[in-house]
């Protein structure tokens, strides 16, 4: 996919070769939930997290998502690979950081830590964007949402989470996004 850009009154629309509009300013919500994740390994399920963690939830981001999304990351940061700082807080077996390196980008910060403790604590990581998959068990999907919502509207942090379709059908998904000017949801197709 090819980015140009296009400048209105708030707003920078990347605008793919055929002249759709695909996300526009600081956020970009992704759903591709066709992007088959990967199981993790026996290894991985029976070690001990520093969270509650649930079996359904060990599956990881396959590489062809993180490809699929490139343009756009180099777009929002306007900063090279190596200076974009990026953020997957929910960890699996810390695949994003290997997948993330061999893409090109050195400042990557994805630890077993529990997020939510970390933003309790206020002990959140500085970073330019935030890319992530979280767990659909549970509220896991409604929490990711508000804080990648807040961030976007406190420091205009860009983010990227891949998460089913039909969470864009929610009732919760409705409220917290209501509250955001402008949102781009899309599906990206392998
Ligand atoms: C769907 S996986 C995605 C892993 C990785 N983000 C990726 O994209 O490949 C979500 C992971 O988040 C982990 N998780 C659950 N609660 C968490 C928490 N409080 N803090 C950090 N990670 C958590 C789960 O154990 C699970 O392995």
């Amino acid at each position: 996919m090819r980015l140009a850009r296009r400048r209105t009154s708030n707003h920078c629309i990347p605008v793919t070769k055929d002249g759709v509009s695909v996300c526009i300013s600081a956020s970009l919500l992704l759903f591709f939930e066709h992007h088959r994740c990967i199981e993790a390994d026996l290894f991985t399920i029976m070690r001990p997290f520093p969270y509650k963690v649930d079996y359904n939830d060990h599956f990881e981001t396959p590489e062809v998502a993180y490809r699929d999304i490139l343009p756009l990351l180099d777009f929002v940061s306007g900063k090279s690979r190596v200076e974009h700082s990026i953020y997957d807080p929910y960890y699996c077996n810390g695949r994003f950081k290997t997948l993330m390196k061999e893409l090109g980008f050195s400042n990557v910060i994805h630890e077993c830590r529990d997020f939510y403790k970390d933003i309790d604590k206020n002990q959140v990581p500085n970073h330019d964007t935030l890319i992530t998959n979280p767990p659909y068990s549970d509220q896991h999907k409604e929490k990711c949402l508000e804080f990648v919502l807040n961030q976007l509207r406190s420091k205009g942090r860009p983010f990227f989470v891949l998460m089913p379709n039909y969470v864009a059908a929610r009732e919760y998904y409705r409220k917290l996004v209501e509250k955001v000017r402008t949102l781009y949801c899309t599906s990206v197709y392998a």
